[in-house]
């Protein structure tokens, strides 16, 4: 898709324009991975975080915010009830956490695989290559990290990088590529200063890194941190909205560049536009869904934005309940480990198999 067309679809309005563009996304979603939808049972590990990110309410400076690490022995508990409620992959996610020590994970990660044989996906942040290595020998076969903006400007402004001289987003994806793993990365959608042709460049860029996995969520103002204080609206004069109808164009965009990508229909989408945004975001080219298996006492202190919506056991969901939603969808429950099928074209590092098998 050219540049230009991109642009047109980021600013068109008329209705019945875009119900032919969620058709499409949804036809090439139907063609590239078919009708699973894969369940990732999301495990919130641990909400320490050393960064000062301008949008997050997990950044070290907000003091308000009770802290948690959860056990190995909580987190094998979710694995396993996330195995009973039919996902084929756990994904673990943290605040960036030295406090996460690198073999603790390792030791983590490999007794996930041995214990329920499910794929294990992490999302820990910027850690040194050294640990990712190590954790991809632990059998961990995917690694999500959002660049957010493709605008450095922007980035730099909202995201402070803890040190200039460490490798940045692009570089680390580029890294865990080499390594062996899925990559996953994405964007936020009406960042204040957000301009549509910054949207333009995230996803020409989704589509040059040849994700396996891509994630687009609207940015939802915490009170707590610096972008959602009073005040800090963008007067940008192209400022992207952050609604459900413009993630959800992002997301069907996306799609379209990305064909073969595994693509989720997010909890931020469902936090401002409730069940209804949830499942557009299935009928516009998501294929993924992650309910959030974090116990109730520590997922309110996992607040990255306020009010999230709770989906999963956390939501009191069954396995039957979640079944029932995806089949009046006309869809079905994915089978298995869900990988991507970019990733089956190259070439196949060490699994969670492998090491469950060995
Ligand atoms: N609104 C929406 N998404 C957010 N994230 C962090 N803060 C917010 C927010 N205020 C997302 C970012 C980040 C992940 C940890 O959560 O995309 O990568």
């Amino acid at each position: 898709m050219r540049r230009d067309e991109i642009s047109a679809w980021l600013r068109e309005t008329d209705r019945s324009r875009l119900e032919q563009l969620w058709r499409q996304a949804d036809e090439v979603r139907r063609q590239n991975v078919g009708d699973e939808v894969h369940l990732r049972g999301l495990i919130e590990i641990s909400n320490h975080c050393v960064r000062e990110c301008h949008y997050c309410g997990l950044r070290g400076p907000n003091r308000r915010l009770p802290r948690y690490r959860m056990t190995a022995a909580e987190i094998l508990a979710c694995a396993r009830q996330a195995r009973a409620l039919g996902c084929g992959t756990v994904v673990l996610q943290s605040g960036e956490d030295p406090g996460l020590r690198a073999e603790w994970i390792a030791d983590l990660v490999r007794n996930i695989c041995v214990a329920t044989g499910l794929a294990v996906t992490l999302s820990l942040g910027e850690r040194d290559f050294a640990e990712l290595a190590a954790w991809r020998e632990a059998g961990a076969s995917r690694y999500l990290l959002k660049f957010e903006t493709s605008n450095r400007a922007l980035l730099n402004r909202i995201h402070p990088p803890r040190d200039p001289q460490r490798p940045d987003r692009f570089a680390i994806l580029r890294h865990l590529r080499g390594l062996g793993y899925e990559i996953g990365s994405g964007i936020m959608v009406g960042i204040p200063g957000q301009s549509r042709e910054d949207l333009t460049d995230d996803l020409l860029c989704i589509q040059a890194l040849e994700l396996d996995m891509v994630a687009v969520g609207p940015f939802i103002p915490h009170p707590q941190t610096p972008l959602g204080a009073a005040g800090s609206a963008s007067d940008h004069p192209d400022q992207v909205p952050n609604d459900p109808v413009t993630t959800c164009k992002v997301l069907a965009l996306a799609r379209l560049l990305a064909p073969l990508a595994n693509i989720p229909s997010t909890t931020a989408l469902a936090t401002i536009g409730g069940t209804s945004a949830r499942e557009l975001g299935l009928r516009c080219g998501a294929n993924v869904l992650m309910p959030s298996l974090t116990p109730a006492r520590y997922r309110s202190s996992y607040e990255i934005y306020p009010d999230r919506a709770s989906f999963g056991t956390s939501g009191g969901l069954s396995r039957a309940e979640l079944e029932n939603r995806i089949q009046s969808l006309g869809r079905r429950p994915g089978v298995g480990r869900g990988d991507s099928p970019n990733y089956h074209r190259r070439p196949r590092g060490q699994t969670c198999h492998d090491v469950a098998a060995g």
